[in-house]
């Protein structure tokens, strides 16, 4: 496997207002960003509806993206309605792109942890991750069957008072990053995170969610999590259903007696979990998992009209 793949064919990346060929999109090795996982970023999902291409729940990415600038304070200097219209751009820009990735980065080659030049860099890849980044490696997408989960429980990688989790920034991701390759080394497919006192918080790049033996749904609460936008979606969603739903902490143990459990994230969407540290849920996919999963996979599509406001039509969005 190569550390280089080939530019996808006729992928432009919106940098500071210019589409630029994506093989052109590139960072000094020495840049501020790299050097000291300063870059902050957001990633939301674009998909094909009866109405064009849609972007799933802009507007509240870009506030994420915004809430991540203010918590590691970065200087962007650009506000929402910027950068809507910047994600627009690049979506009209890149026809077939499925998903968005939206970077705010110090490019400056900087000596200190403070950066003399204070440039934040805006960057928008509208792009098909599967197409563009996996095939060319020769790695094809695979469905989202339920995942056997690991919970790592030595280090506790959700800490509030370090660098809230709240904040979307690349320094965050080094800790679940060690975490998830030594499970996958093991044999398990995901891993969870806990808190600093062991409650069970999130997943590196998901959000948890477990159903108990009398259908309420579980999720930790805001404090120790990335506010998940899929988590999000899933608790109104539930909601508007009459599912009972409570944000609250619960140890690892408590998937022991659970009926069925989920992750949620923007790839993902809502991705049953076969197994916690080798105890198998009774059902994976559950009902209450494969009934949201559906109503969620019908709201993205453009498909349930109780829920079309969560969509920015690409061709028809004000920006
Ligand atoms: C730490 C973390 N938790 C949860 C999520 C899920 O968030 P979303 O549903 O907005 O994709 C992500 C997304 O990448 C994440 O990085």
């Amino acid at each position: 496997m190569t550390t280089r793949s080939a530019a996808p064919q006729g992928r432009r990346i919106w940098v500071d207002g210019r589409l630029v060929p994506w093989a052109d999109a590139t960072v000094h090795v020495l840049s501020h960003s790299h050097q000291r996982g300063s870059l902050i970023f957001d990633y939301m999902s674009v998909h094909e509806t009866p109405r064009g291409p849609a972007v799933f729940r802009l507007d509240d990415h870009v506030r994420r993206f915004l809430a991540s600038a203010e918590l590691v304070g970065l200087p962007l200097r650009r506000d929402a309605a910027a950068i809507r219209a910047a994600v627009l751009d690049a979506v009209r820009a890149n026809p077939g792109a499925t998903a968005v990735k939206l970077s705010g980065y110090l490019a400056s080659v900087e000596v200190d942890v403070v950066p003399v030049d204070d440039h934040v860099t805006l960057a928008v890849a509208a792009y098909d991750p599967v197409q563009d980044v996996l095939r060319p490696k020769g790695v094809e997408a695979r469905p989202f069957l339920p995942v056997r989960v690991w919970v790592e429980k030595e280090r506790r990688n959700r800490r509030p008072d370090i660098m809230p989790p709240q904040a979307k920034v690349a320094a965050n991701y080094a800790s679940p990053m060690a975490a998830k390759w030594a499970a996958r080394r093991r044999g398990y497919g995901e891993v969870l995170l806990v808190d600093d006192q062991g409650f069970v918080a999130e997943g590196p790049t998901t959000n948890v969610f477990l159903v108990d033996r009398e259908g309420t749904l579980r999720t930790p609460p805001e404090e120790k999590v990335l506010l998940g936008v899929t988590r999000a979606s899933i608790l109104e969603l539930a909601r508007a259903e009459g599912r009972k739903v409570v944000e609250e902490k619960f140890r690892p143990e408590a998937f022991r007696d659970a009926a069925e459990a989920f992750i949620t994230g923007t790839s993902a969407g809502v991705w049953a979990i076969a197994s916690v540290d080798d105890h198998p849920l009774p059902e994976a996919p559950g009902p209450v998992s494969r009934a949201l999963g559906e109503r969620f996979a019908r709201v993205v599509s453009g498909r349930d009209p109780a829920f079309e406001h969560w969509l920015a039509y690409v061709g028809e969005a004000r920006d």
